[in-house]
């Protein structure tokens, strides 16, 4: 019924991504430096107004999940705002999903807002169960917050997944702790391969922890059976010792899921990638703060042609791959 955001691959997207702030309360190395980076300014920030209308106009175009990130989208002091606006609306009669990404760092005082405003649900990023790795990988310690936010994610009664960034020599032996944490909470653990998106582009393949090396670790702890029908999900998900719980894998390397993608992103600062490594970004600010008041017909034009110009998959294997300039804290989780 609506006229979809479809791509020259035929992929029709129905996910929007959306960054609310590249800040953070964390340093995880692979993602930023740790003396921060040159912040984004405020007025450059899209408010929780101009983000209501680009998800508006999205939805009108058949998005029917919007997922919100950052850096750490709790700092943003408009969040419950923001949720609020977007849990309003409708794509093809339907309620818009609205999600979020979080450290978990402060969730535990925010989340009820939250859920009442209309959040649907959380992911949360956790590496490692080490007090001295936590602050090695994060360079904060702040580790007992970010359990006080899943066990206060958990306690809410939504599905919830947690997320590792697998390293090798770093949080490798953790694995199946990391699944007993999952467990625990009644969540789903899942671990992700890492990417070329660290700020100091000093990622390379050998320190990644490969899909492979991951059930092989999982495989010694559970019997692990794949479970089908994953359709747009990064992760490939497993059972354990044959279910009802499952642990995910995101290969993002490895394996790519780029030929089921769904997903476009909108930045803090109000460009739209369609995809996480592409080489250019489509500004949306023009339409959002046009002299003559927002122009919903721009912002419409700008979606269309970004995921028209979507490209077929990411190319980190190729000779020529260049790792994008900004970091995953400015691009979005
Ligand atoms: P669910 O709806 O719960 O499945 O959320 P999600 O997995 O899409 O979202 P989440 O923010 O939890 O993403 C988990 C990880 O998947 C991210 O940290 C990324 O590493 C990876 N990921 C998410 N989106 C993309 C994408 O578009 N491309 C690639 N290559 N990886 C992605
Ligand atoms: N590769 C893979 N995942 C990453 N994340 C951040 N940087 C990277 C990277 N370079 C993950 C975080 C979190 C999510 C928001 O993004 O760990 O789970
Ligand atoms: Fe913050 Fe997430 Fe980046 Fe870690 S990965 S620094 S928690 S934005």
């Amino acid at each position: 019924p609506v006229d979809a955001l479809v791509d020259s691959f035929g992929r029709v997207h129905t996910d929007l991504r959306i960054s609310l702030t590249d800040r953070c309360s964390l340093r995880c190395t692979y993602c930023m430096p740790e003396q921060g980076n040159t912040w984004l300014t405020r007025s450059s920030l899209m408010t929780a107004a101009e983000i209501g209308r680009v998800a508006a106009v999205a939805a009108g175009l058949g998005v029917t999940s919007v997922r919100l990130t950052g850096g750490e989208p709790l700092l943003r002091r408009d969040l419950v705002d923001i949720v609020a606006r977007l849990a309003e609306l409708r794509s093809d009669g339907r309620p818009v999903e609205v999600t979020l990404t979080t450290n978990g760092i402060g969730l535990a005082d925010r989340l009820d807002e939250l859920l009442t405003a209309g959040l649907s649900r959380v992911n949360i990023s956790i590496d490692t169960l080490r007090q001295d790795r936590f602050l090695e990988l994060t360079k904060r310690d702040r580790l007992a917050d970010v359990l006080a936010g899943i066990a206060a994610a958990a306690a809410a009664g939504r599905p919830l997944k947690l997320n590792a960034v697998a390293m090798r020599g770093v949080n490798d032996d953790e694995l199946t702790d990391l699944v007993e944490l999952a467990l625990a909470h009644g969540a789903q653990m899942r671990f992700i391969e890492q990417m070329p998106l660290d700020a100091g582009h000093v990622w390379d393949r050998s320190s990644m922890l490969t899909r492979e090396e991951i059930l092989a670790a999982l495989g010694e702890r559970w019997s692990l059976t794949p479970v089908p029908g994953r359709g747009s999900e990064p992760a490939e998900r497993w059972t354990l010792d044959g279910g009802p719980d499952t642990v995910g894998v995101i290969a993002s390397v490895s394996a790519p899921f780029c030929g089921a993608c769904n997903r476009l992103r909108l930045t803090a600062d109000g460009q739209l990638r369609s995809c996480l490594f592409a080489t250019d970004e489509l500004d949306l600010m023009a339409g959002l703060r046009a002299p003559s008041g927002p122009d919903d017909a721009v912002i419409e034009a700008a979606l269309r042609a970004a995921v028209r110009g979507k490209q077929a998959g990411h190319l980190i294997d190729s000779p020529t791959f260049r790792q994008p300039a900004r970091g995953m804290n400015a691009i979005g989780g």
